[in-house]
């Protein structure tokens, strides 16, 4: 058995393979299914400042290899978290990574810093969703917001810092480099692409708020270039995510740069999909007589 184990921002994880925030919930329906120790961290749903029953429905519409979700961030807040789901995760063996996202810029120093009290192992800014009309992407699509909000959640808490980036940019390197000088330890990607579907019968847009973020294996290899990109611009670590829904696409986006892997859409129609990526991941390194997964961070020889 290959050594899965890495280092990210000096938090240690059992395996690289995480599943992302939104698709997992905080674990309990899954924990009827496999141990959550089996997984080498887990991202919870954003988490707002207070309760959001989030965008009304349709808010999901199936696309070719994919999904688009216009959720908008239903959580029940983060004092809810705090006392009610976060006692139960922590026991759970594996990296908690608490998600957090807000309307404004003090709303999200706000739920850093009761965050930065709890015993979860890293923080996740979300300044990715497209699904909310205030905050959300808003903060994501300039290097000077996504500077200056990362600079104040910075200040608010000495947890390891994950800025959650939009692949919705013109370049996705300025901005990873922009929340990397603001004091971000690492960055994840991709969050959802904008995207919409219509019924042609009806002339509507089948998502109530019109568009949504498109994930699922269609989005894999714009994925694998924006996680190489970013990976190539700063020194932080990078965890990748967007379709990857095998031992071999974690694989590949491990080359491409990324030093974990979040894996989303892929759970929605397995829920052992995480899992099963880690068994993948092994036997693949096993059949190349890879002794440590970390020797294929950033292994891409490209032309
Ligand atoms: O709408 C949502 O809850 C999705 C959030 C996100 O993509 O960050």
């Amino acid at each position: 058995m290959a050594d899965l184990s890495v280092n990210i921002c000096g938090v240690d994880f059992k395996n690289p393979i995480i599943p992302a925030s939104g698709v997992f919930g905080y674990g309990r329906e899954y924990e009827e299914l496999f141990p959550l120790s089996k997984l080498g961290g887990i991202a919870t749903k954003g988490t707002t400042i207070t309760r959001r029953n989030g965008n009304p429905s349709p808010r999901i519409a199936e696309t070719p290899s994919g999904m688009l979700n216009s959720v908008g961030l239903q959580n029940p807040g983060i004092d809810y978290f705090i006392e009610t789901e976060l006692p139960n995760l922590l026991t759970k063996d594996t990296v908690i990574i608490a998600n957090i996202a807000g309307s404004t810029v003090e709303e999200c120093v706000t739920i850093a810093e009761k965050i930065d009290k709890t015993d979860v192992h890293m923080i996740e800014l979300n300044i990715s969703c497209p699904n909310v009309k205030q905050g959300g992407a808003a903060f994501g699509t300039s290097c000077a917001s996504a500077e200056n909000i990362t600079a104040e959640v910075r200040k608010a808490t000495e947890k390891p810092l994950i800025v959650k980036l939009s692949p919705n940019v013109t370049s996705i390197a300025d901005i990873a480099k922009a929340v990397e000088s603001a004091g971000a330890d690492s960055v994840s990607l991709i969050n959802t692409l904008l995207g919409m579907r219509i019924d042609i019968n009806t002339q509507r847009p089948i998502l109530k708020n019109n568009v949504g973020g498109l994930s699922g294996s269609a989005v894999f290899p714009i994925a694998v270039r924006m996680v190489w990109q970013v990976a190539n611009a700063v020194k932080i670590p990078v965890i990748g995510m967007g379709g990857v829904s095998s031992g071999k696409d974690a694989i590949e986006l491990m080359m491409a740069g990324a030093s974990a892997v979040q894996v989303g859409a892929a759970i929605f129609t397995d829920p052992f999909a995480p899992v099963k990526i880690i068994d993948e991941m092994n036997e693949w390194l096993d059949s190349k007589n890879i002794k440590s997964v970390r020797e294929i961070i950033g292994s891409v020889k490209p032309w």
